[in-house]
C-alpha cells in the first residue's frame, strides 16, 4: 500500500482502533529523513535540541529563532510523518496573544503541522487560544522540563494520590481547551492508565509505561548518542555514539600512517595534461 502523509485524524482512528502509536524527535534533515523512513507516525522537532543538539545544560535557553531554523530543516527531511514544533520556555507562558503568534510562526515559517506546549490547567486558555486560530497543540504534563527547577529537578510526577489525582485533571483539562494529543512524562504507569482511558484523544508515554496509546523517545537518546542524562525510561537500540568515536579515531589513525587517501580515492589526470602542467610550472 502505497504511504500517505500522517494526518490528526489518523492519530485518532488509531488511538480509536486501539493501535499503538509512536514518535520520536528529530532536529534536522538527515535525521527526520531517517525517523520518516522508519515510518515513525509523528516526528516531534523538540526543545530537547537545547541539550542533546545545542548543548545547553538545560531546555530553558532555547529561543523561538533556534526553534524555527531546526523545524525548517526537519520540515524539509519529512514526507510522511505528523510533525511537531515544541514551543520554547517563555515563548507562549507570558502573553496569549504572543503565545498564539509563536505558535503560528512554528507552522508558517517553521512548516510544522502543529505545536507543543508544556503545562496544564493553568494552560487551557492558551490552548484554546493557539487552537482557535487553527493550530493543533499537543500537550505535554508530568515531568516538564521547561519547569524543572520549579520540581526540584528531573522528578517523576504524581506518585502521591492528590498529584495523581492533579493530573488527571489536568489531562482533562487540556482535552477540553482542545488538545488534539497530550504527552505524559515520567508518570507512575497506573496514572497514565487512568489518563489514557479517560481522554478520548491519544497520549504519548515517556516513562509512563505501556498503557499509553503511543510512546515517544528522544532521538540520540534511543542511538545511544547522548550520554549527559540517562533517564530510566531510555532503552538504548543502538550505540552510534561509540561507532562513531571508533570511524573518528580510525580516520586519524589511517591519516597519520598515510592510510588514507588511496588512489580509489583521489581524482586522477590524463598523463598528457599533467605532462603539460608540470612543464607550464616549470617556465
Ligand atoms: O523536547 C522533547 O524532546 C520532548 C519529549 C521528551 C517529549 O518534549
Amino acid at each position: 500500500m502505497s504511504r500517505k502523509k500522517v494526518t490528526i485524524l489518523d492519530l485518532q482512528r488509531k488511538k480509536n482502533n486501539k493501535q499503538p502509536l509512536t514518535m520520536l524527535t528529530a532536529y534536522d534533515f538527515t535525521g527526520a529523513q531517517l525517523v520518516d523512513n522508519a515510518e515513525i507516525d509523528v516526528i516531534l522537532v523538540g526543545d530537547s535540541l537545547g541539550m542533546v543538539v545545542l548543548g545547553y545544560d538545560s531546555t530553558v535557553p532555547v529561543t523561538m529563532a533556534e526553534m524555527l531554523h531546526h523545524c525548517r530543516a526537519v520540515a524539509r527531511g519529512t514526507q510522511y510523518a505528523f510533525t511537531v514544533g515544541d514551543m520554547p520556555f517563555l515563548s507562549y507562558q507570558a502573553d496569549m496573544a504572543e503565545a498564539v503568534r509563536n505558535a503560528g510562526l512554528l507552522l508558517k515559517e517553521g512548516r510544522m503541522d502543529s505545536v507543543k506546549l508544556e503545562g496544564g490547567r493553568e494552560m487551557a486558555l492558551t490552548v484554546e487560544a493557539v487552537s482557535r486560530a487553527g493550530i493543533p497543540v499537543m500537550g505535554h504534563i508530568g515531568l516538564t522540563p521547561q519547569s524543572q527547577s520549579k520540581l526540584g529537578g528531573y522528578r517523576v510526577q504524581g506518585k502521591t494520590a492528590v498529584s495523581a489525582h492533579n493530573l488527571v485533571q489536568d489531562a482533562l483539562a487540556l482535552e477540553a481547551a482542545g488538545c488534539y494529543s497530550i504527552v505524559l512524562e515520567a508518570v507512575p504507569e497506573p496514572v497514565a492508565i487512568v489518563i489514557s482511558q479517560k481522554l478520548t484523544i491519544p497520549t504519548f508515554g515517556i516513562g509512563a509505561g505501556a498503557g499509553c496509546d503511543g510512546q515517544v523517545l528522544v532521538y540520540h537518546d534511543l542511538l545511544g548518542l547522548f550520554d549527559r542524562l540517562q533517564p530510566r525510561f531510555v532503552k538504548q537500540y543502538a550505540r552510534l555514539g561509540q561507532t562513531a568515536l571508533d570511524a573518528l579515531v580510525a580516520f586519524r589513525e589511517d591519516v597519520i600512517n598515510g592510510r588514507f587517501p588511496t588512489v580509489e580515492h583521489t581524482y586522477p589526470m590524463s598523463v598528457e595534461e599533467e605532462a603539460e602542467f608540470r612543464r607550464m610550472i616549470a617556465e
